[in-house]
């Protein structure tokens, strides 16, 4: 057993090997499973209540008093204050949104806006605290795989930390060959990362990555390094803190890797387990259908975490069969276009701590939700609007009742894939179609095209009567 506060331990129940946290791990050494952070809760010095949390405001010229991450550090106590990476992170905000309700058809839905980070999606949170970690165990190498969105923010962290001897951190990133939308390869650019673009799509990147950080001996950002996790639970904090830390009933998250799944059941395990709230949120994760692994698992095949003795021959057949029919991923939402998970495992633990339900929702459910949200005010990108398409489906079946308390992440920022956005509203019929190529969106009820208008005051007027 490690003495530190903190510590990684293997996720088996059946290994729970641990490891100290100036190791650098992407699964248990010993038996190969994921592996999480974890903490002497005895001896970490937590505040008796969650308001507690709030005297932090006041002193916000503290860089990690005002971090919405690093504010909550109590609660992920692994990182020395002076090796704290912060860019702002974790600024959100919680919205009530009636135009969303009287889409779903229920009565009260917050949209949790992460696309208001300095990279414009969630993932700084994780970032942030997975950057920490390198720097804790000197790494100026970092790598991943991603999407975009992870990409755009470890470019980000990396550029934004101090030279050591005069030696920038240098980011590389794989990322899928055409797949990545504009504004999120944009982003990793123009923050000077190493990009690769893999000939393949995200699956393959992934696994690149793994290969290549090992063999060159550089840091993994992806999600199944631990610590990122930890920064990621801080949503699910400020969730609570914007609701005045009432509990909500249910938290509804679009579903990739599945990284942001994992943290919210953890952060509420273990806010549980201190007594710092006394019921638990349900969790629903919603798949794209074109890339809806996890729903396939669960509620197909029947896959469930069970105490962590999980059915591992039926998810591998799952694979198996997946490959074999070269089934790739496919859907106008990029973020989440993933076949294999990399988080699956911790996921399934997620979902039974959180009593919670897996679901997906189709290309043209996913484009018209993110449309819905649009007109709220809160611009997203397509794989956020999977929440409140998946939130519509969860409401029409019965799952979700009209009058339960809900809020659904918004992941990322409208501007990192405006193209879909533009398309979806300007374009008809054939041109439609054409767009959005192999995806299957025909339709754009919520449309609203930009009108075209000669160069002429009258005809300006005309057009505004
Ligand atoms: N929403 C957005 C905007 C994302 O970028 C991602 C993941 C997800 C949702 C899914 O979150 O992986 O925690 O289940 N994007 C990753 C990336 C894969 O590379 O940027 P998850």
């Amino acid at each position: 057993m490690n003495n530190d506060l903190a510590f990684q331990r293997c996720i088996a129940p059946s290994c729970g090997a641990t490891f100290g946290t100036s190791e650098i791990l992407n699964a248990c050494p010993t038996c190969g499973s994921l592996l999480d952070v974890d903490y002497d809760w005895n001896r970490a010095p937590v505040p008796p209540t969650l308001r507690g949390f709030e005297t932090k405001w006041s002193t916000r010229r503290n860089p990690l008093h005002f971090s919405g991450v690093w504010r909550f550090k109590e609660l992920l106590n692994f990182a020395p204050d002076n090796c704290v990476a912060t860019i702002g992170e974790g600024q959100t905000l919680l919205r009530s949104e009636p135009g969303v309700a009287d889409y779903v058809g229920t009565s009260n839905v917050h949209l949790q806006y992460e696309g208001l980070n300095p990279t414009g999606s969630f993932k700084d949170n994780g970032m942030s605290a997975g950057f920490t970690h390198a720097r804790m165990v000197g790494a100026r190498k970092m790598a991943c795989a991603s999407t975009g969105n992870t990409s755009s923010s470890m470019a980000a962290y990396a550029a934004a930390a101090p030279a050591v001897n005069g030696q920038k951190c240098e980011a590389v990133v794989f990322v899928g060959s055409g797949r990545i939308a504009m504004g999120k390869l944009s982003q990793g650019l123009d923050y000077g990362a190493k990009t690769l673009q893999v000939m393949g799509r995200f699956d393959d990147a992934m696994q690149r990555v793994k290969e290549a950080s090992k063999a060159r001996g550089i840091y993994l950002l992806n999600s199944v390094n631990p610590f990122r996790l930890e920064g990621q639970k801080t949503i699910m904090l400020r969730v609570l803190e914007a609701l005045d830390w009432q509990i909500p009933d249910w938290i509804v998250v679009p579903g990739g890797n599945l990284g942001n799944t994992s943290a919210f059941g953890k952060a509420f395990f273990e806010l549980k387990k201190l007594g710092l709230i006394d019921r638990i949120p349900r969790i629903a994760v919603i798949n794209a259908a074109g890339a809806n692994t996890l729903n396939r698992l669960y509620n197909d095949v029947g896959v469930r975490w069970n105490g962590g003795n999980y059915d591992a021959a039926k998810i591998n057949a799952f694979y198996a069969a997946m490959d074999a029919a070269h089934h790739e991923a496919n859907t106008v939402a990029s973020a989440i276009e993933i076949n294999r998970p990399v988080n699956l495992i911790k996921a399934l633990r997620a979902l039974e701590w959180t009593n919670g339900v897996v679901t997906d929702a189709n290309d043209q459910e996913i484009m018209d939700a993110k449309a819905v949200i649009g007109r709220g005010g809160i611009g997203c990108e397509p794989a956020s609007a999977a929440s409140v398409a998946g939130l519509k489906k969860l409401v029409a079946n019965g799952t979700i009742g009209k009058d339960e308390t809900v809020v659904c992440i918004i992941t990322g920022h409208q501007l990192k894939a405006a193209q879909a956005t533009v398309g979806y509203h300007s374009l008809f019929g054939e041109e439609l179609a054409k767009e959005f190529g192999d995806f299957n969106v025909t339709k754009n009820p919520f449309a609203n095209p930009p009108v075209q208008v000669a160069n002429d005051l009258d005809a300006i007027l005309k057009a505004l009567a």
